[in-house]
């Protein structure tokens, strides 16, 4: 368990995200790192954190979301049609109650206004890297599982290779949760100050909900959906007789 990665561990056990959410411990960039050293860069009792997942393993509060079994298109859809979704419907309502609140009570909460400034800033730059995913690297992923399903030719990519847009997109995911940490910070994780109005409250509790969410959308990406399509153009550059990973897959890993 000390040296499993964080990224394995959520791949097995999704509920765990949620466990890793609430203790701050990043499951969707540094997902790589060791649970060990996740500990320790957080601060946080390497034992104790072990017991948190015993418990809650033995109380089997587990997702019942097998996204590792699902194909590459259902997964692109759930990606889009859920966290996509969820995005833009929410930030610009957070974006309007935030300007809102500033006006009423900029003066009496200080951080209103840099937290209102980043969240802008980088929801519009996120909405960009929607778009880019929707209207190019989505459609070019979807068609190469269904080249490879029916056994076609490798249909033509709009860059030379898939790495490219990929490594792009995992750099903007790295940007985008860096501001969003700083918006954590501001906001002293989330704790709602003594007295708050119900619309200072929903814009806190919105933007803890937004980045859980993001967390998410962005683990779904990067640890499970880039790996397929790094090994289909894999696949496809060593010719039909490579094994493609899907089909080895276990239950079992
Ligand atoms: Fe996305
Ligand atoms: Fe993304």
């Amino acid at each position: 368990m000390r040296t499993r990665s964080i990224k394995e561990m959520v791949l097995e056990q999704g509920a765990l995200a949620h466990l890793f959410e609430r203790l701050g411990i990043d499951y969707s960039i540094e997902a790589d790192q060791t649970l060990e050293e996740a500990c320790a860069k957080k601060g946080l009792d390497f034992d104790s954190v072990l017991l948190d997942i015993r418990t809650l393993e033995s109380t089997r509060s587990y997702s019942f979301l097998h996204c590792d079994l699902w194909d590459v298109e259902f997964l692109i859809e759930y990606i889009v049609e859920n966290h996509h979704r969820y995005l833009k419907e929410t930030i610009p309502i957070l974006a309007a109650q935030l300007r809102k609140l500033i006006a009423a009570q900029g003066d009496e909460y200080p951080y209103l206004r840099p937290v209102s400034m980043l969240f802008e800033g980088s929801a519009h730059e996120f909405e960009q890297h929607m778009r880019k995913e929707e209207m190019i690297l989505f459609p070019y992923l979807k068609s190469l599982a269904s080249a490879k399903e029916f056994s076609r030719r490798r249909p033509m990519a709009p860059f030379h290779s898939v790495e490219s847009p990929l490594k792009k997109m995992e750099e903007e995911h790295r940007e985008t949760a860096q501001v969003l940490n700083r918006i954590r910070g501001l906001l002293s994780d989330f704790k709602v100050p003594h007295g708050a109005t119900p619309m200072h409250h929903a814009v806190i509790k919105g933007l803890q909900a937004l980045i859980k969410d993001l967390h998410q959308h962005i683990h779904l990406e990067n640890n499970m959906l880039f790996p397929r399509a790094r090994a289909l153009e894999k696949y496809f550059a060593n010719g039909p007789t490579e094994p493609y990973p899907e089909e080895t897959h276990s239950l079992h890993q």
